[in-house]
């Protein structure tokens, strides 16, 4: 028996993006009026090779449904090997994440060059797609309410909306 929930509600998803790349990429993707996912929030870091597991596993424990990592591609992150870092660290919690029963496909990293913002887009949607499909984490029935931002190209900036609850 699975012990999540399918549900067509939004799911509670972070897109954890590198300044450098992934960053960038959504903001190409903002000015060209691409539009991505609702409710989605996006935190900047300033290289996914800063990002720790103790953070991930954090943010599933208050109901994350699920975690995209944007970081630059193969050999070009900015700080030498901080996306090879992250990477490394995306499969040590994705096996966790199995273990628990939540299930390795609530996280993923994808490398992307600045310009790609159209890519960054279709990433994100289809990520979210995958994650709505998981069902929500049932960790966030305990989690306490919160709030997420909403970015959309139409909107060009961020706007705070309330987070869709369980
Ligand atoms: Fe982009 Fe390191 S600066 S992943």
């Amino acid at each position: 028996m699975s012990i999540v929930e399918t549900s067509s509600v939004n799911p509670r998803v972070l897109a954890i993006c590198c300044l450098y790349c992934g960053y960038a990429a959504a903001d190409v993707a903002g000015t060209s009026q691409i539009h991505y996912p609702e409710a989605v929030r996006i935190v900047k870091v300033p290289c996914t090779g800063s990002i720790e597991d103790i953070d991930l596993l954090r943010a599933f424990e208050a109901g994350v449904d699920g975690v995209l990592i944007f970081g630059c591609p193969d050999g070009q992150c900015h700080h030498k090997q901080g996306n090879a870092r992250a990477k490394k660290m995306v499969a040590r919690v994705q096996t966790l994440l199995h273990r628990v029963g939540l299930g390795a496909d609530r996280l993923e990293f994808h490398g992307l060059s600045a310009s790609m913002g159209a890519e960054f887009a279709a990433t994100l949607t289809d990520g979210v797609e995958r994650i709505r499909a998981l069902g929500h984490n049932p960790l966030g029935r305990c989690a306490p309410s919160d709030t997420t931002r909403e970015h959309t190209a139409e909107h060009g900036a961020e706007a705070r909306v309330a987070a869709p609850q369980h």
